[in-house]
C-alpha cells in the first residue's frame, strides 16, 4: 500500500495555482536567478520589439516549479502581448490545434505546456505552423478529401516541459529563439525569493527564519514559498511568531529535515538500498516497489536526489551513491 503523499510530493505535483498565481513575479527584477536565461531572452525580445516583429519561438525545461510558467507570463507582458495557455495533453485531434491557432489574436504568445506530450500527429501539423505561419487542413475524406492551407495569425510558441528528453528531434529545432534549461535555485536566490513572497503576503520573517525555509526547500522557488505559506500557518494557529523555533518545530511535524527531504524521499533511498541492494535499479521496479508511478518517481523524487548526489542515474538504472549511503546511516 502507498502511504499518504508528504506535503513537499503534494506542492510538486499538484501545485498550489492560487498561490503560485499570488507569489508570481510580474517584473523581470523580481524574477530571481537564471541569469543566463533571463539575458537571453531579454535580448530576443528587445530586438525583436526593435524590429517591430514577433520574435522566434522559445523552449524552457527543468524540474517542477522552477519558473518556466512565470517567464512565458514575462515573455508576454514584455511584448505586451495576449497570452494563449494550453497544454500538450490538452490539444488531443488536429481539430483542436486548429481551433487554438486560428483564432489567437495576431501577435500572442502561445504557451503550451509539457509540449513533451503531444502527439506525433500534432507535431506535424505545427511544424509549419511554426516556420511558415501556415495550417494545412484537409477538408472531406476519401478521394475527395483535399488540403487547404490557411494563413494564421503571427504569433511567438513558448513551450515548457519537465521532460526535455521526450521532445522529438524535429520539434526541438523549430524552437530557433533557444532551447533554455532552468537549473535549481541557491540558497542566496531561494532567500531573496522568499523575502519577496512574505512582503507580498504581508509577513515579518526574520532572515533566520527565510534561511530555514530555503535550506529546506529542495532548492525550488515553488516549494520555498508553500513552505513559507505552511509554516506561516502553523505560527498562526500556535499563536506565535514567525521564529526558527516556530520554523523547526513545523518542519518536523510536516517531516521536512534540514536538507528539505521527506519521508517519500527517505523511502525511495531505503527501498534502493534494501530492495536494490544499492541498484542499479530500473525506474519502472523501484516506481512499483514504491507503488508509485514512474513519471513522478522521474519528475518529482529523483531530481532533487541526483542534484545532492544521493543517487546516479546510469543506462542500467539507478544507483545509491555513497553519500546516499550515509545519509540513510545519519
Ligand atoms: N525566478 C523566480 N523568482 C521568483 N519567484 C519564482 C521564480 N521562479 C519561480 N518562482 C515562484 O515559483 C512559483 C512556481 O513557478 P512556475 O509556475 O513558473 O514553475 P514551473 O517551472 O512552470 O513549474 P511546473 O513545471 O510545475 O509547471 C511561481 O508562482 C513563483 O511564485
Ligand atoms: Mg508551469
Amino acid at each position: 500500500m502507498s502511504s499518504t503523499p508528504d506535503i513537499v510530493t503534494v506542492v510538486l505535483r499538484t501545485p498550489d495555482r492560487q498561490l503560485d498565481a499570488t507569489l508570481r513575479p510580474s517584473l523581470w527584477d523580481e524574477y530571481v536567478g537564471q541569469s543566463h536565461v533571463k539575458n537571453n531572452v531579454q535580448v530576443l525580445l528587445e530586438a525583436a520589439k526593435k524590429r517591430n516583429d514577433m520574435p522566434e519561438h522559445v523552449l524552457f525545461y527543468g524540474p517542477p516549479g522552477v519558473g518556466k510558467t512565470t517567464l512565458a507570463h514575462l515573455v508576454a507582458s514584455t511584448l505586451e502581448a495576449p497570452l494563449r495557455n494550453t497544454s500538450g495533453v490538452a490539444i488531443e485531434r488536429p481539430g483542436d490545434l486548429a481551433a487554438i491557432l486560428t483564432n489567437l489574436e495576431p501577435g500572442s504568445i502561445l504557451f503550451i505546456d509539457e509540449i513533451h506530450q503531444l502527439s506525433r500527429k500534432i507535431e506535424e501539423l505545427l511544424y509549419p505552423a511554426l516556420e511558415s505561419g501556415v495550417l494545412d487542413i484537409v477538408l472531406g475524406k476519401g478521394p475527395s478529401a483535399r488540403t487547404v492551407e490557411l494563413t494564421l495569425p503571427a504569433f511567438m510558441l513558448v513551450g515548457a516541459t519537465t521532460r526535455v528528453a521526450q521532445l522529438s528531434g524535429p520539434l526541438r529545432s523549430r524552437f530557433g529563439g533557444g532551447v533554455y534549461q532552468l537549473d535549481f535555485y541557491s540558497d542566496e536566490d531561494l532567500r531573496a525569493i522568499i523575502k519577496r513572497s512574505a512582503k507580498v503576503l504581508g509577513l515579518d520573517a526574520p532572515s533566520t527564519v527565510v534561511e530555514k525555509i530555503a535550506s529546506r526547500s529542495r532548492a525550488t522557488p515553488r516549494v520555498a514559498n508553500a513552505l513559507l505559506k505552511r509554516v506561516r500557518d502553523y505560527a498562526e494557529v500556535h499563536e506565535k511568531e514567525l521564529t526558527p523555533e516556530v520554523c523547526d518545530a513545523a518542519c518536523l511535524l510536516f517531516g521536512i529535515d534540514p536538507l528539505g527531504l521527506t519521508k517519500d524521499d527517505r523511502r525511495y533511498l531505503q527501498t534502493l538500498q534494501d530492495g536494490f541492494k544499492g541498484g542499479p535499479a530500473g525506474v519502472r521496479a523501484l516506481a512499483s516497489a514504491l507503488h508509485e508511478d514512474p513519471d513522478t518517481i522521474e519528475n518529482v523524487y529523483e531530481p532533487y536526489l541526483l542534484r545532492l548526489g544521493f543517487i546516479e542515474r546510469s543506462s542500467r538504472g539507478r544507483i545509491l551513491t555513497d553519500t546516499g549511503r550515509s545519509y540513510l546511516k545519519s
